[in-house]
């Protein structure tokens, strides 16, 4: 048994996709439908879908919707183009757009449509399963803790590595779920994630599936730490280095460097689609930056329960936006993948095993 949110992130529906707006959430629930190669592209740049396998098997979907009417080499070729340019840093759109190609580019151009199709719901699928996997290896870590100490385990996260950024249960939540589901008593603490503020997306998801949360600050994470009230602290990655560098939200790497002052255990969790074997460390990782307005300004709900936004700077700020950082490998203690959890130093390793 695992978690799923009662709004799939992301579905089929005919011949186009249908996804849940998370621009909207935690407000509104809304879908919306992609027909055109238009609009997938547009749903990724503008994070109507946001996360590292979500946006991959978006992509994905994207492809099959682009040949719908034109399956020619040229179509394709500006359908996968399209699409890797609209986010630069999670390596799983990159992955999704390679496998793709891999598959539509030999076959006949009348038999790619279909073909198109089933990759996406292959890959949309086996996500969906590696979550699962993800659950289990690290619902092991959480089950040590309690057999260790009474009273919750408490799980410090960072962004939305939840149901909201897969097609399954999430990565860094998946153990969390897994854990509430089999039983564990757990208080996961939520850090709002400025700029765009994912960490409301991580307790809209908590609150939905019943487990025990509190929203912090991003600038409250130490004092937890240092007070004793953290156990643990896991994060998901949107690009992992051969070495174990880790790219994830921009904030990561102070929570890493919190955990590792105050001795706690830094995990990270990922499908192995989510290392890119290629990339040799982290100063490799292209970083996004997604310009000074997310910084200078905040959305949330009126009083009169409209969405609105507000501009917190003056106009003009210099307001560099940096959406990710590098967690050096050295404060990483493991890397939970749906084949294992492995010290970063074991990575290629664990690559060797299961490829052979
Ligand atoms: O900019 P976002 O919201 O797409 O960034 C998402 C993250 O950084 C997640 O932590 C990461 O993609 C892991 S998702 C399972």
């Amino acid at each position: 048994m695992t978690y799923m949110p009662s709004t799939p992130t992301l579905c089929r529906d005919g011949d186009t996709a249908l996804i849940l707006d998370q621009t909207q959430l935690p407000y509104r629930t809304e879908v919306r439908r992609l027909r055109t190669l238009d609009d997938v592209a547009t749903a990724i740049r503008t994070m109507q879908v946001r996360g590292a396998p979500l946006i991959g098997a978006t992509a994905a979907y994207g492809v099959a919707i682009a040949l719908l009417d034109d399956a020619s080499n040229a179509r394709l070729a500006h359908a996968l183009e399209t699409l890797a340019a609209t986010r630069p840093t999670a390596v799983n759109l990159h992955w999704a757009l390679a496998r793709m190609r891999a598959k539509l580019q030999p076959l006949a151009v009348a038999q790619r449509r279909a073909a198109a199709w089933l990759e996406a719901d292959a890959i949309r699928a086996e996500d969906c399963a590696t979550c699962t996997a993800i659950g289990q290896r690290g619902l092991a870590l959480l089950h040590d803790i309690a057999a260790r100490r009474p009273g919750p385990v408490r799980i410090m996260t960072h962004c939305n590595a939840g149901a909201l950024a897969t097609l399954g249960s999430g990565t860094a939540l998946a153990p969390v779920y897994a854990a509430h589901i089999s039983g564990i008593d757990v208080h996961v603490w939520v850090s709002e994630t400025r700029p765009r503020n994912q960490g409301l997306l991580t307790a809209w998801e908590l609150r939905e599936a019943g487990v025990p949360h509190s929203l912090i600050a991003d600038n409250a994470a130490g004092i937890l730490m240092a007070r004793g009230d953290v156990d643990i602290v896991i994060t998901g990655a949107d690009r992992v280095a051969a070495n174990g560098d880790s790219a994830n939200k921009v904030g990561t790497y102070l929570k890493a460097l919190a955990a590792r002052d105050n001795g706690l255990p830094f995990y990270i969790a990922v499908p192995l689609t989510t290392v890119d074997f290629d990339c040799p460390d982290g100063t490799r990782i292209p970083i996004e930056d997604r310009g000074a307005d997310e910084v200078c300004s905040i959305t949330g709900l009126s009083a009169h329960d409209q969405t609105m936004s507000l501009r917190l700077a003056l106009a003009g700020t210099s307001a560099p936006n940096p959406a990710f950082d590098i967690t050096p490998a050295r404060l990483i203690t493991g890397i939970i993948t749906e084949q294992g959890i492995v010290t970063p130093a074991r990575l290629r390793e664990l690559q060797r095993e299961t490829t052979t």
